[in-house]
């Protein structure tokens, strides 16, 4: 995507050829700014303080985070070190993990002095695949919008509404769950895009409104609490968001805050897509609300907010009461049966076993 005219991917090797750039999220949408990783341990870190975030990008960062690893050290012991150090950083986000699986199966059968050169290879390939698929994904949730479209008159507006960031900065470059709005855009159907604020880290206050704006794509910020009241209003025609762990049978963990957002689009009858390429897909889980990890960040991340002040500078506000306490559950799990249907690189599916073994039966088979 482009941020004044110049067109990024969030993350790509730095001009030395061996070093990890990344746009440094904490930031936006104040200052863009970019950050190199040199090592592991510093591609850890930057998972672990959402430097880079959206399950996507975290798991094409901790591919190169073993990449960096391996120039150090490609040792079997290196190896093991390094997954389990990149595999600690977030715990809901299955991207991660399906990643690390996949540079353990590339790099463990090589000899140590093949590794380096393997691993940079098997990053960069994992990256270009996370473009294609999101890419794919975007061609099948514009089907949807065209249909609604299809439904209204002609230039009349079509509401969408979203839950955290799901869009480019979440992945390598398209986005999830704002693929298929980057793509009706620019296919002149007339979109506008309520953005769910997404307390307590402001994902989409910050960074999803940030990339609609770039883009050009109409939108209004809302807070946390108005999507209830829009969809009673009928101003919303359709909910769409990304995920960080869908199970084998369609229950789907993302951003804290989805869950509601769910329940009141099903009160009102309004279609909820959750957008999701086959890597977020954990096929050994069944039951979401049971299994899926939900990680628990920082109070302070409730008890203060960041912004920037009336006097341009960026800083952090306290917004609770002296003395009280927070409790920050990071994700929540949205059951199947509220979900209307995921929307893959494959396809659209039922949110089922079914739905999703019909769509992905290489896969599927034997989970
Ligand atoms: O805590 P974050 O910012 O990493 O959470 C991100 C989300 O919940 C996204 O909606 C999710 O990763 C889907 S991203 C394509």
């Amino acid at each position: 995507m482009k941020i004044n005219g110049q067109a990024y991917r969030t993350i790509w090797l730095a001009q030395d050829g061996w070093r990890v750039a990344v746009i440094d999220q904490t930031k936006l949408p104040f200052r863009f700014e970019t950050v190199t990783l040199g090592s592991a341990e510093q591609a850890a870190e930057a998972i672990r303080s959402m430097v880079v975030r959206g399950a996507p990008l975290i798991g094409a960062t901790a591919a190169y985070g073993v990449a960096l690893a391996m120039r150090v050290d490609a040792s079997d012991g290196a190896l093991e070190a390094a997954l389990a150090l990149l595999g600690a950083t977030r715990p809901t986000a299955v991207n991660l993990h399906w990643a690390l699986a996949r540079m353990r199966d590339r790099l463990a059968p090589l000899a140590p002095e093949e590794r380096m050169a393997a691993a940079y290879e098997e990053a960069a390939a994992l990256c270009d695949e996370d473009v294609a698929l999101c890419r794919a994904i975007g061609e099948h949730g514009l089907g949807i919008i065209r249909e609604i479209a299809a439904g209204k008159q002609p230039g009349e507006r079509i509401n969408l509404l979203t839950h955290c960031n799901a869009g480019w900065l979440a992945t390598v470059d398209w986005g999830t769950a704002l693929a298929p709005i980057y793509l009706a855009h620019d296919a002149g159907i007339p979109i506008h895009v309520w953005v769910d604020e997404t307390r307590p880290r402001n994902q989409g206050a910050a960074l999803t409104a940030y990339e609609l704006g770039s883009h050009g794509v109409p939108h209004t910020v809302i807070s946390d609490n108005a999507g209830g009241h829009l969809m009673q209003r009928g101003e919303v025609d359709m909910v769409i968001v990304g995920t960080d762990r869908t199970t084998a049978t369609g229950d789907v963990a993302n951003k804290i805050g989805t869950y509601l957002k769910a329940l009141a689009a099903h009160d009102n009858g309004v279609p909820f897509y959750v957008a999701l390429p086959s890597p977020t897909i954990d096929w050994s889980l069944s039951d979401g609300l049971r299994e899926i990890p939900i990680e628990e960040r920082s109070a302070r991340e409730v008890t203060h907010l960041a912004g920037l002040s009336e006097d341009g500078e960026v800083g952090t506000f306290r917004i609770v009461a002296p003395g009280s306490g927070a409790a920050n559950p990071a994700f929540d799990v949205t059951p199947a049966r509220l979900v209307t249907g995921l929307i893959t690189e494959r396809g659209v599916a039922p949110a089922s076993s079914e739905g999703l073994a019909r769509l992905f039966p290489d896969l599927a088979r034997g989970a």
